[in-house]
């Protein structure tokens, strides 16, 4: 997996053009003949493959589906999703010392989370198997979104959280969408393990992002960075900042940029420099990535605040270490106190945040204070989720609402007048 590696010619499995690859063996395999996670062969991670790889022409209309040229359908179980904005935040620009600053908020997504853009292809994919119950294992969003679009689709939906740390908004979206909701008394690299194993026993279809066409989904957010930067700027960024849990947003956006190197839209060396960013209490990726490892050691014991990215096993590492790697990358761990200082930064620019989220600029302010990053550069941080996700972390970093009586006189006496 390297920025300038050929593309294969299309197998004879292929289906119009699409095929599913084995990252670690080579091997093919028809994208929708069955249920299939992992490489037969092998076990290793599947990512799919096009004879075509998209160039910018070939996208129409807007948010997920203009890019439908760089997935595997025309159209999807669509709410719809993408076309997020890309925020200008001068003052933070300002202070962390960057050429240019932007915030591509993801958290504006309909169920509020980067996820949907994997869910509206996933569930596409489901549909064409011809599935009835889809599963994940899940720190909140990517349940949120699973319940939402299996709702949509009108498939059936089970979602195993880790029992009390998962934030409020999260469960409620996944409990009204109509999910039935198991908590388990683990962490989330336990639920992924269980769920995994249900799916492998054929109860469920499997919608975590070790699924390879979740990850086509959340591709787009590459490509759309890359159109609005150009649109506005007239260049493409430098470096990428974004949360890490699982990996799997990492290995999509790696994803992305091959195939529009391979079409010959972008120079190797225009690709934007990947940056991960984990909370220190659950930073595997960040140890792989210090260390020179090609893999990750699972963390048994993982904690933060920024519980969406509580994740000490990143199952995607296999796909996104050498995408950091290859980019000229790196990766970060913050702490709590950093999050929700980066957290009070963005709402400060009226960008609404959950803590995860926050991680991508708390990063960013760190690599820029040790000098990684340099006062020219041109960075987009992503922000994977929306304020309003997990109420409680909100209401703690913010200020607290002051009790006045019913009376306009008193409350300027409160105000000081
Ligand atoms: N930010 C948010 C808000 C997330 O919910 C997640 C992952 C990430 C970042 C990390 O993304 O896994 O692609 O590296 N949430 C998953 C979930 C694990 O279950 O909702 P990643």
């Amino acid at each position: 997996m390297t920025l300038a590696a050929e593309q294969d010619a299309a197998p004879e499995d292929a289906e119009d053009g699409v095929w599913l690859a084995c990252i670690e063996c080579g091997a093919t395999f028809a994208p929708f003949d069955a249920v299939r996670y992992r490489c037969d062969d092998c076990d290793g991670l599947l990512e799919a493959r096009y004879a075509d790889p998209p160039t910018f022409e070939d996208f129409e209309d807007e948010g997920v589906w203009r890019y439908s040229a760089a997935l595997p359908f025309d159209e999807g179980v669509s709410l719809p999703e993408g076309n997020t904005p890309l925020h200008y935040v001068p003052r933070l620009e300002e202070s962390v010392g960057v050429n240019t600053l932007r915030v591509k908020h993801e958290g504006m997504n309909p169920t509020g989370s980067f996820k949907d853009r994997g869910m509206t292809v996933g569930v596409r994919v489901a549909e064409e198997l011809g599935v009835d119950r889809l599963a994940c294992a899940s720190t909140g969003n990517t349940s949120a979104a699973l319940a939402a679009y299996g709702a949509r689709a009108g498939l059936e939906t089970l979602v195993l959280l880790p029992a009390g740390k998962v934030a409020a908004g999260k469960v409620a979206q996944a409990s009204l969408h109509g999910a039935r909701i198991l908590e388990v008394d683990g962490n989330f690299d336990a639920c992924l393990d269980i769920v995994q194993d249900l799916a492998e026993r054929g109860e469920a279809y499997l919608l975590n992002s070790l699924n390879p066409f979740r990850l086509e989904g959340q591709k787009t957010i590459g490509l759309e960075i890359l159109e609005e930067f150009y649109a506005d700027e007239g260049r493409y960024p430098d470096r990428i900042v974004l949360p890490v849990g699982n990996a799997g947003n990492t290995a999509a956006l790696f994803k992305c940029f091959r195939e529009l190197v391979r079409s010959g839209q972008l120079d190797a060396d225009e690709v934007p420099k990947l940056t991960g960013v984990q909370a220190e209490g659950a930073a595997p990726m960040v140890e792989a990535v210090e260390n020179g490892w090609d893999h990750t050691e699972r963390w048994d014991e993982v904690e933060t605040r920024a519980t969406a990215i509580r994740i000490g096993n990143p199952v995607n590492a296999p796909k996104a270490l050498p995408g950091i790697r290859e980019t000229g990358g790196t990766a970060v761990a913050v702490s709590d106190e950093e999050i929700t200082d980066a957290q009070r930064s963005l709402a400060a620019e009226g960008v609404g945040v959950e803590p995860a989220s926050a991680a991508s600029v708390a990063g960013l302010r760190k690599l820029r204070d040790r000098g990684v990053v340099g006062d020219e550069e041109d960075v987009v941080c992503l922000t994977t989720g929306h304020l309003l996700k997990d109420p409680d972390a909100a209401a703690e970093a913010g200020g607290d609402p002051e009790p006045v009586p019913n009376d306009t006189d008193a409350v300027l006496e409160h105000l000081g007048n």
